[in-house]
């Protein structure tokens, strides 16, 4: 069984274990002709998150499994043995269930996919980073952003199922719609695209059993996850070609401007303005996301975490109301009324963000 395919994880398991919380599609292969599984089965069912479909693996012209399925409740099948074509049709399905129509965003993903799987090796063997092949990722990012919109892009992104990749995907597409619609000057955006791009590199040597660990980090898990801002700029910063305050935005994009952050406690002014914006797109970027420990945010929950960060003096108010900004002009033109601000409708919450 394939570790990831066309963007999704592809994980195997016994019907002893816990089902993921961010997991899409389950296909059930179990011995229908065995009662004691069928017991099993019913259990491991009902844990299953909501949202989950259930697909069951039967044996071609078995038309008593086939039956036995079908009073189960299974609303498709799939025939064994599971494979590459199997799966890939199941999750050629889930993306035109959700709607993912847009050929460009797919190529433009599929692509960025690669230079992240090119580049997090890089990190892995110790090899410099190919910088071109970033920037030239970087501006595709943009070109697609600029002809499809940001909200688009989150839902083509959201189907590919790589935690880490999908964030870095995530908020390397909000730092550009930001930059973009700020009118920010053309070499900025590049440095910002880069800077989300590498943003998160130090984590390929952090486990995923704390990456993705479901639930409440423990301190010392915590610690963990604080070393990689540091593990991504000390990596990068021995090769020439990288800007300083893209390095800077690498180090410091956990850091909050009252000191509260990590890895230095950088405060106010010592925090630089690249880094502040990346900042607070790495938190809208998680906030969206569907985490193994949380469900994702909408957008203007997001918006709403953020103003409350900003009160609290970890980010800047200006900031957080320029991506709002961003957010509404994309949005308002797909799913709202043009007089409602998504800010205002929001309610405030309380700082869930357990940045990782
Ligand atoms: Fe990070
Ligand atoms: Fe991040």
């Amino acid at each position: 069984m394939p570790a990831s395919l066309l963007g999704f994880d592809i994980r195997t398991s016994s019907m002893a274990d816990k089902i993921p919380l961010d997991a899409d599609t389950i296909v059930l292969d179990v011995d229908l002709g065995n009662g004691e599984n069928i017991a099993k089965l019913a259990a491991f069912r009902k844990a299953a998150p909501a949202r989950c479909k259930q697909i069951f693996a039967i044996t071609k012209g078995n038309l008593q499994e086939e039956l036995q399925a079908t009073t189960l409740g299974a609303r498709k099948t799939i025939h064994r043995p599971v494979g590459d074509a199997g799966l890939a049709k199941i999750i050629e399905d889930i993306r035109e269930t959700a709607g993912i129509l847009t050929p460009t965003a797919c190529k433009t993903v599929n692509g960025a996919a690669k230079t992240l799987e090119n580049t997090f090796a890089r990190f892995t063997t110790n090899k410099p980073v190919d910088l071109g092949e970033v920037a030239a990722t970087g501006e595709e990012i943009a070109k697609t952003i600029r002809n499809i919109g940001v909200n688009e892009w989150l839902s083509t992104v959201r189907t590919y199922h790589h935690t880490t990749f999908q964030h870095i995907l995530i908020v390397t597409g909000l730092a550009c719609a930001f930059a973009t619609n700020m009118g920010m000057r053309k070499a900025d955006i590049e440095k910002l695209t880069t800077a989300g791009l590498l943003h998160d590199i130090g984590k390929v040597d952090i486990p995923a059993s704390i990456l993705d660990k479901p639930g409440k980090l423990t301190a010392e898990e915590f610690d963990v996850i604080r070393t990689h801002p540091g593990a991504g700029y000390k990596f990068l910063a021995r090769q020439d070609g990288i800007a300083e305050d893209v390095l800077d935005a690498i180090l410091h994009h956990h850091e909050f401007l009252n000191g509260s952050g990590y890895p230095d406690r950088l405060a106010g002014d010592q925090i630089r303005d690249l880094t502040r914006i990346l900042t607070i797109c790495d938190i809208m970027g998680a906030l969206l996301e569907r985490r193994t420990y949380k469900e994702p945010f909408t957008i203007a929950e997001s918006l709403a975490i953020l103003l409350q960060m900003a009160n609290d003096g970890k980010l800047e108010m200006v900031l957080v109301h320029a991506l709002g900004r961003t957010m509404e002009k994309n949005v308002n033109s797909i799913q709202q009324t043009p007089d409602e601000s998504l800010i205002a409708l929001a309610p405030l919450y309380q700082s869930p963000v357990e940045a990782r």
